[in-house]
């Protein structure tokens, strides 16, 4: 609660808006309390013509028709029409003023989470689920802007209606009053448990859709192993009995809410039938009109949704509260690295390039209580071509992610350039990092936006070159848009290898100083390999490079290669060497010569 009454910042920087909104709801109520006393001022003066002249006319008709009272009825019919078409303007107004605002603010807190989620470190995404996150920035925020516009509409909207039928009412007669307000409090009481419980089924009714939307989702996209499979059936099964959960969970809920209103009409017919009983004992006492019945019984009707609203509102309150507090706890984590007032950063000069060094570094991943790597320390000089090898699982992409700090270390040093590399700014040691993760991913846009993704208006022939460099150029120039064809679910699908490829011209595309491939000429042959290889060593002359794979045709002729193993450096060495060492690498070399061998048979 603390939370979102922190939030009223958000109100005062639409002040202007809130307050006309405000202004015009309490309006369109005067408005609408107008009708019922118009409609009892005109019973009571056709009643009152009625009597006086009671033996001169022959009917009611003509009563109605008379000229006194035809004024009455002409001046107070205009009146009626009068409140009528205010109320619909002030409330259409109140919409327009109250809920645009509560969009606006939805608006403005979107982009505050969005910002802050693109500012959160990598060990936040690897604590919290993609969905747990992506439900932050989406429903939490759409539950509290239902503070801003529903429930503060709401409540202004009972605050001021029944302040003024009220008065109204107790300056007719207390008494009835009384008794006509008697059914309200219960009504309200059991909108707040209604609507309490609705909310609560809704959200488990939600979860399983999600379920069921997730079931389905992961059966059409892994629709070709199904098929291959013949899992069809179970998997129509599987479906069925998620299906089955949801109906039930849903109908459960609609007897709930099919309730509602009948015991709404029980309610309001309670209240009516009280006010013609007790009303109806006060009209031959004399101490009412039969007017003020009419007009009390329309203000009992007006009085019903904003009092059942009430109930409505505080669970709406407390649904929004809850939301804001995970919000909030979002917004106090930690971001990625304070770059505020400091001004002593190093900088990597424009023509510099770069070299790299470990020192006795340590990396455990958050959560995790085993080691990645262990007290690895090696140096990389600058321009110098070096590779990582080692079995799956030994630390390579863990051990390569640290240096554009996706994770920082958790114990030792890296130095770029012979300085801590936590005292340059984040953004200037990435801006000069070329780096192709080992699982590929590709936007669904076109080509040439993957390949500018991290550049900004590169020119047309930049772009040409890095596809080239990256061997992809022909394969694009055979597809019929061109750069402009449009990849992923609306486009064409790249097969493995150009994915590769067209991720790797991302990075070659910004010149970077440093350059990391994590495996990423898995998925291409051994001469379109080579060709890439020749680049990086003809056209990235000053780019310290750092390939990571398990085949020795890509690392054979780095400057240095070093061989992973559970976390810790094995062996290091150029080509040579290493096999004169007769390790992992001689091992590893033999049984892919083998291997080649065989395939050449
Ligand atoms: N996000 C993570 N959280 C916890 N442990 C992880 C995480 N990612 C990787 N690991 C663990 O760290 C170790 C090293 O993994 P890493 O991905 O660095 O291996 P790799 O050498 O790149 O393997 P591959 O050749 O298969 O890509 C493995 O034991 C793995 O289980
Ligand atoms: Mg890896």
């Amino acid at each position: 609660m603390k939370e979102l009454l922190k939030l009223n910042r958000f109100f005062y920087k639409y002040k202007g808006t809130v307050l006309l909104g405000v202004l015009f709801l309490v309006m369109a109520n005067g408005f609408l309390v107008w009708i019922p006393v118009l409609i009892r001022q005109t019973m009571d003066a056709v009643e009152k013509i009625g009597n006086e002249y009671e033996f001169s006319f022959s009917s009611t008709w003509e009563v109605l028709i008379s000229p006194e009272a035809g004024t009455i009825l002409a001046t107070n019919s205009f009146f009626l029409m009068l409140a009528v078409v205010c109320y619909g303007i002030l409330l259409y107004a109140t919409r327009q003023t109250l809920i645009v605002t509560s969009r606006k603010i939805e608006y403005d807190m979107r982009n505050e989470i969005y910002d802050k989620i693109q500012k959160l470190p990598q060990s936040y995404y690897t604590r919290n689920s993609t969905g747990d996150i992506y439900v932050r920035a989406t429903e939490d925020v759409m539950r509290v802007r239902e503070y801003f516009g529903p429930a503060f509409m709401y409540m202004i909207n009972t605050i001021s209606r029944a302040g003024i039928i009220i008065t109204i009412m107790i300056l007719v007669n207390p008494v009835l009053t009384m008794w006509a307000l008697l059914p309200l409090p219960i009504l309200s009481v059991f909108a707040y448990f209604v609507s309490g419980y609705i909310h609560k089924r809704s959200n488990a009714i939600q979860e399983q859709y999600a379920k069921l939307a997730g079931r389905a989702q992961e059966s059409f996209s892994s629709i070709r192993l199904i098929k291959a499979f013949s899992r069809e059936e179970h998997e129509a099964q599987r479906f069925e009995e998620e299906s089955e959960v949801y109906r039930k969970k849903k109908l459960k809920l609609d007897i709930v809410e099919s309730l509602f209103h009948p015991i709404l009409s029980l309610m309001i017919g309670a209240s009516i039938v009280l006010v013609l009983w007790q009303g109806g004992i006060m009209v031959i006492e004399g101490l009412i009109t039969v007017g003020n019945i009419a007009e009390f019984i329309i203000d009992v009707t007006y009085l019903t949704w904003p009092v059942a609203s009430l109930g409505y509102t505080i669970n709406l309150i407390q649904r929004s509260a809850a939301s804001q507090e995970r919000i909030a706890k979002m917004m106090r984590e930690a971001e990625e690295s304070v770059e505020t007032d400091r001004n002593d950063y190093e900088i990597l000069s424009e023509n510099e390039s770069v070299d790299i060094e470990f020192q006795n570094v340590s990396f455990i991943y958050p959560g995790s209580d085993e080691a990645a790597l262990k007290n690895i320390s090696f140096k990389i000089k600058s321009g110098k071509k070096v590779a990582f090898v080692g079995r799956t699982g030994s630390g390579k992409t863990s051990l390569i992610q640290l240096i554009p700090r996706i994770f920082n270390p958790t114990a030792g040093k890296v130095l770029v350039n012979g300085k801590d590399y936590l005292s340059y700014k984040l953004s200037e040691l990435r801006k000069n990092i070329g780096f192709v993760p080992q699982d590929t991913f590709l936007f669904s846009s076109t080509i040439k936006d993957n390949i500018c993704f991290g550049v900004q208006d590169a020119s047309i022939s930049e772009i040409e070159t890095a596809a080239e460099r990256a061997q992809i150029l022909d394969n694009i120039n055979d597809f019929e848009n061109k750069f402009e064809t449009v990849l992923g679910e609306r486009g064409i699908t790249l097969s493995g290898g150009q994915k590769q490829r067209t991720s790797i011209a991302r990075a070659l595309i910004r010149n970077p100083k440093i350059l990391i491939l994590d495996d990423s000429l898995s998925a291409v042959d051994t001469n379109t390999e080579d060709q890439i290889l020749k680049y990086l060593r003809d056209s990235f002359i000053n780019t310290t490079t750092i390939i990571v794979s398990h085949r020795i045709s890509s690392v054979k002729d780095a400057d240095e290669i070093f061989v992973l193993d559970n976390g810790q450096i094995l062996e290091s060495g150029t080509h040579q060497q290493l096999l004169k060492q007769k390790g992992y690498y001689a091992n590893m070399y033999k049984k892919q010569l083998l291997e080649k061998e065989l395939a050449e048979l």
